[in-house]
C-alpha cells in the first residue's frame, strides 16, 4: 500500500465479475460466455462480437484475478493503489432477459457492495443498472443505491434502452442519476460493426477492437448526446468517460465545427446561444480518466477538460503481460509515466490526477 495516505492514488478504471456472475456466464453459450476449447482445460471469457471467432483471439483467459477481490487487493498494493472504484465489466447486465434483470442488478450490486466491505476505505463502486428492465426498474434500482454504502455512481455502456444515449426515454434516468448526485462511468463494449475491420480482421487478434472500435464508440456516444442537447436538458449530469474519452478530446474542435457550419442545425433553430458547446460539456459536465497510455493523448484530455477534472485509471484485470507473473504491469505503469510527464513528478497537478481528484468528484472518505 503507498504510504503517503495524504495523497491517495485511487484507481477508478478496474473492473470485477463478481462470483455470481462469472456462473451465470458458465452457464451461457452465446457471448458472454465462459468455457473450455478442449483439447486445453482452461477457461476462456468471450465477452466482444468481435473475439468470439475460431482462433487464439477466442476471448481470454480468466482466471482469479477477475472475480476474486483478495486479487484486486494484492494488485492494487503491487501497483502502490490505495483505493479503487471497482465497476462490473461489460457486457453487465445488457444481456439479461427482461424480467430479470431488476433482481439481477440487485443481486450484483448487493454483492459488489458487500465485497467493498471487506476492506473498508479501499473498495468503492460504480453500480450496474437494469438496462433492459425498462425506465421504471432503472429508477427505482437508481434511489435504491443509496442505501448501498460503498456506491458511487453507476457503470454504463452505449446502448442504453437499445437506441443509444441519444434516446429522449433515457432522460428520466439522467434526471434520477444527476438527482442521487450519482456520475455515469461511461465504458464502450460493442465497438463498430465487425465489417469496417476487414477480411484479414482474425490475424490481428483484438487490436482493432480494443484500440479503435472502443474509443470510437465512446467519443460516437457522447456527440450523440451533446447533438441532442442532453447536457442543456440535464445540466448537472456527470459522465466520466473511460479511456479518456476515447477520441473526444482530440475531435472536440472538428465536432464543433461541424456543428457551427451545418444548415440543418441552424435551420431547426439549434445554433442559438443558450446551445452549450462541445467544450463547454467537456469542462462542466465531463470527467476523463488516465487510461489513454500516452503523454499525448493525456495532454488532449488534460487541455479538453482541466487537469482537475482527469482521473488515474488501470482497466484491470484486463492488459495482464503476457508472460510471466508477480510483477508490475506494463499497462499500468505507462499511465502512470503518462501522467508524471504530463503533469510533472511531485506537482499537485500530478497528486489530483493520482488521486486527489477521485476523491473529491466520487466523495471517497480516507
Ligand atoms: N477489454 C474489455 O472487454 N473491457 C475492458 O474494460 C478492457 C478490455
Ligand atoms: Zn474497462
Amino acid at each position: 500500500m503507498a504510504t503517503n495516505t495524504k495523497s491517495p492514488v485511487v484507481d477508478i478504471h478496474t473492473h470485477v465479475y463478481p462470483p455470481s456472475y462469472i456462473s451465470l456466464l458458465k452457464s451461457r453459450s452465446e457471448i458472454p460466455y465462459v468455457r473450455s476449447f478442449p483439447p486445453s482445460p482452461s477457461l476462456r471469457l468471450v465477452i466482444l462480437p468481435a473475439e468470439d471467432t475460431e482462433s487464439t483471439s477466442r476471448g481470454r483467459p480468466v482466471g482469479a484475478e477477475y472475480y476474486d477481490i483478495s486479487k484486486k487487493i494484492e494488485f492494487m498494493d503491487t501497483h502502490s493503489i490505495d483505493i479503487s472504484v471497482i465497476s462490473l465489466a461489460n457486457p453487465w447486465l445488457d444481456w439479461v432477459p427482461s424480467s430479470e434483470a431488476a433482481q439481477a442488478a440487485q443481486s450484483i450490486n448487493d454483492e459488489v457492495n458487500t465485497e467493498c466491505g471487506k476492506y473498508p476505505g479501499r473498495l468503492f463502486a460504480f453500480a450496474t443498472l437494469p438496462l433492459s428492465g425498462g425506465k421504471e426498474v432503472i429508477v427505482k434500482e437508481i434511489q435504491r443505491l443509496k442505501s448501498l454504502k460503498y456506491i458511487r455512481g453507476v457503470i454504463l455502456g452505449t446502448t442504453g434502452l437499445g437506441k443509444g444515449l441519444d434516446d429522449p426515454e433515457l432522460l428520466p434516468i439522467f434526471e434520477a442519476l444527476q438527482e442521487n448526485k450519482l456520475p455515469i462511468f461511461l465504458h464502450p463494449h460493442y465497438g463498430l460493426p465487425g465489417s469496417v475491420w476487414g477480411e484479414r480482421a482474425n490475424d490481428y487478434g483484438h487490436v482493432l477492437p480494443l484500440a479503435l472500435g472502443f474509443p470510437l464508440e465512446t467519443t460516437i456516444a457522447v456527440t450523440r448526446m451533446i447533438l441532442a442537447g442532453v447536457f442543456e436538458k440535464v445540466t448537472e449530469l456527470e459522465m466520466i468517460l473511460a479511456h479518456s474519452g476515447g477520441t473526444l478530446p482530440f475531435l472536440a474542435g472538428r465536432i464543433e465545427s461541424c456543428i457551427e457550419h451545418d444548415a440543418h442545425l441552424k435551420a431547426e433553430g439549434k445554433l442559438g446561444k443558450e446551445r452549450k458547446t462541445v467544450w463547454d460539456v467537456l469542462k462542466k459536465n465531463i470527467y476523463l480518466d488516465a487510461v489513454i497510455y500516452s503523454e499525448v493523448g493525456l495532454k488532449a484530455a488534460i487541455q479538453a477538460s482541466g487537469q482537475y477534472r482527469v482521473m488515474f485509471g488501470t482497466d484491470h484485470p484486463f492488459f495482464p503481460p503476457l508472460e510471466g507473473e508477480g510483477q508490475k504491469w506494463a499497462s499500468v505503469e505507462t499511465n502512470y509515466v503518462a501522467i508524471k510527464a504530463a503533469l510533472g513528478g511531485g506537482s499537485e497537478e500530478e497528486k489530483g490526477a493520482l488521486g486527489r481528484n477521485a476523491v473529491r468528484v466520487l466523495n471517497l472518505e480516507v
